[in-house]
């Protein structure tokens, strides 16, 4: 044991000397615990261990990463930042605010960030025209997971419309199956909700709710429409839903209980970790509506400023590391996402995956690319936190009329803002 750790010493000592680096330690807060997950953030590390610096892992469970960013405010208020954490949108600029980040300018200056990031990510990654953010990803929220099996067995189409998703959910049900895989946390019912919005309204309509929050968008005969699909979808889950994770959710679609799930594609890292293959084991499609649509989720890493010395030499180290081809690229096949760095090779990745990186491009032509809301990217957390306890309270109260969850998503989004 002695030996083996002296050994790890000589490696670490000697990438140090080759490199010229002071080794140090960067206490790295994600909510990455799934099986999928979890096996990406191990190449983070892996690699940012390769340069001879120390990860020290706090992972804060809990999907959408509401607790995660609850235990990061006590530690800042305390004083005892970690020194790196996943924080994405616009909460980035509220930490901004706060005075409290590092600049990554110099880090993203020698690697030529500007020119090999998509305008529409970078801009996310500054705060004052400064990086402050470095992104490992883009998810792609608007996915239906699908087992194709059961579908089958059932002799059901795989639905486009809202209205197909219907009939599909039904002769699913009469089969047997569960037609609709879902966990009863807030972030999940706004994920699926956010994707019926889309689905039924289009992208401008998405747009103006979710992202210009205008009153007559969010408190709409649309808005009223999406609230009573999300009724209908909820009618086909399973009485076990509440509470549930959102990676058993997905483990239901991969053990043939249930027929699809609503999810971003970070489900696809639990497929992948199951070595299902898609087209094969799975189909990934878009949610009904939303083809040609793209609600993006970019997630990514802010470092605490913690002065000169080998903590920020370990920072600046792991943000380098995030942006080589070599951690974009096997961090995303494990992810389910797709890399945020440009003209990356695609042979590695999988359909889903070269789906995703065309209509990423696509998207962002038709004006069909939007941020999406359950997932921070559209709004500030506070704006988010108000439609999530809205869309949460109409999901678990089935007496409350549709028009009265659009007249108070209005209400609470104005009074958040
Ligand atoms: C994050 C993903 C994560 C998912 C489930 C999302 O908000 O962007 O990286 O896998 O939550 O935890």
């Amino acid at each position: 044991m002695r030996k083996l750790a002296s050994a790890a010493m000589v490696a670490v000592m000697s990438v140090c000397l080759i490199t010229g680096v002071k080794a140090g330690e960067v206490e790295v807060l994600h909510w990455w615990t799934s099986g999928g997950e979890a096996r990406s953030a191990a190449e983070l590390k892996r690699l940012l261990e390769a340069k001879g610096h120390t990860w020290k892992d706090f992972a804060v469970a809990g999907g959408g990463g509401e607790s995660a960013m609850t235990v990061l405010k006590s530690r800042v208020v305390s004083g005892k930042p970690p020194t790196a954490a996943q924080i994405k949108g616009p909460s980035i600029q509220e930490w901004g605010d706060e005075g409290v980040l590092a600049t990554l300018d110099e880090v993203a200056k020698q690697g030529g960030w500007d020119e090999l990031l998509p305008a529409v990510v970078a801009n996310v990654m500054k705060y004052k025209g400064s990086y402050v953010a470095v992104p490992v990803n883009v998810h792609r929220v608007n996915w239906m997971w699908v087992n194709p099996d059961i579908f089958k067995k059932a002799g059901a189409k795989i639905p486009t419309t809202w209205d197909e998703f219907i009939v599909a959910a039904e002769k699913i049900k009469a089969a047997g199956y569960i037609p609709v895989a879902h966990g009863g946390q807030a972030w999940q019912d706004s994920t699926t909700f956010e994707s019926v919005v889309l689905g039924i309204g289009g992208a401008d309509f998405y747009r103006k709710a979710f992202v210009d929050l205008e009153p007559s968008a969010l408190n709409s005969p649309t808005m009223i429409q999406a609230f009573d699909v999300l009724r209908k979808i909820k009618h086909y889950t399973d009485k076990d839903a509440p509470g549930r994770d959102w990676n058993l959710a997905t483990a239901m679609v991969i053990n043939g209980k249930a027929a699809m799930q609503f999810m971003g594609d970070w489900a696809k890292g639990e497929f992948t970790a199951a070595g299902k293959k898609p087209g094969v084991d799975y189909e990934c499609v878009a949610a009904p509506g939303t083809a040609g649509s793209f609600t993006f989720n970019i997630d990514s890493f802010v470092m605490f400023d913690v002065g000169a010395g080998s903590s920020q030499e370990a920072q600046m180290a792991l943000a380098a590391t995030i942006m080589e081809p070599e951690f974009q690229e096997v961090f995303n096949l494990n992810k389910g996402s797709i890399p945020a760095r440009l003209n990356m090779p695609r042979d590695k990745f999988d359909s889903c995956a070269h789906t995703s990186m065309d209509e990423f491009v696509a998207s962002a032509k038709t004006a069909t690319l939007v941020p999406s809301m359950a997932h921070g990217m559209s709004t500030f957390s506070s704006v988010q936190g108000a439609i999530y306890d809205v869309v949460t309270k109409f999901y678990n109260d089935d007496k409350m009329p549709a028009e009265k969850a659009a007249e108070t998503l209005a209400a609470a989004v104005k009074d958040a803002r």
